[in-house]
């Protein structure tokens, strides 16, 4: 009777929801396809009635050929999906024409006569090659622990509230904002200075996505897609399990 009591309590015990965190990271896996989940690092720094963690990148169409990067929140929505090209470190929508110019993730220079802040940059997901230097994953040029979306410059991604939604503005822009406080290792959760008042800090984390047998293929010429590290399921993990990615 005792001992029964006692296996029942530590059977409780050893059911508690109080994990500790862990040292391992969450856990990824690898694929050739994937969709960007927005990951607001510093919750409390979210839009409060807009919040955008947890959503998904989508291109607005803005013209022939031209995509404005946003956030969907439709919660059905799969989000746009994009693949490394290994052959070129550009990163590219999935699922294009092979007798089409690709569409490439672009970063445009600082365009102070459009009413831009200084560090800001434009993003877009236009016809073209895409910008040498974007990729996600970990490793030698990402030397953290958990994937993300890298750019050509240091800093961070934002997200920004333009105040106004046009059928090719889009209201909620992600951009990207210069600075050194993100670099190097361990500083993971550093906030970068010249982020504007508008605008949010984020990861774009990867959720694995189905490739498509036309990626790599365009009328640019042929590259390779290239195995990244993905997680199966962003919005399942639960962050403080595992350790920081610092
Ligand atoms: C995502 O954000 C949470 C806080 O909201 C943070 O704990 C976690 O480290 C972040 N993950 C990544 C990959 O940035
Ligand atoms: C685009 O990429 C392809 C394949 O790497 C390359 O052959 C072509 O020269 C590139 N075009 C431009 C404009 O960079």
């Amino acid at each position: 009777m005792l001992s029964a009591t006692f296996l029942a309590l530590a059977t409780l015990a050893a059911a508690s929801p109080i994990t500790p965190r862990q040292s391992g990271n969450a856990p990824f896996t690898w694929g050739k396809a994937y969709s960007l989940v927005v990951n607001v690092t510093d919750i409390s720094t979210d839009f409060q009635s807009n919040p955008v963690h947890g959503l998904k990148v989508v291109g607005v169409h803005a013209g022939a050929g031209l995509n404005s990067p946003t956030v969907t929140f439709n919660p059905e929505s799969h989000g746009d999906v994009f693949f490394n090209s290994l052959t070129d470190h550009t990163v590219r929508l999935s699922g294009g024409t092979p007798s089409l110019p690709p569409i490439g993730v672009k970063l445009y220079d600082n365009n102070p006569s459009a009413g831009n802040p200084p560090f800001l940059h434009e993003l877009g997901f236009n016809f073209g090659n895409g910008t040498w230097g974007f990729g996600a994953s970990a490793g030698p040029l990402n030397p953290r622990p958990c994937p993300q979306l890298w750019a050509p410059l240091e800093g961070t991604f934002v997200v920004c509230d333009r105040g106004i939604e046009a059928p090719t503005y889009p209201r909620f822009a992600v951009q990207f904002v210069e600075g050194q406080a993100n670099s190097g290792t361990h500083k993971w959760y550093q906030p970068e200075p010249h982020v504007p008042a508008n605008c949010v800090a984020v990861k774009l984390v990867p959720k694995c996505a189905t490739p498509s047998e036309n990626d790599g293929k365009s009328s640019n010429g042929d590259v390779e897609a290239e195995n990244v590290q993905c997680y199966p399921d962003v919005g399942a993990i639960q962050w403080a399990e595992y350790s920081e990615c610092w």
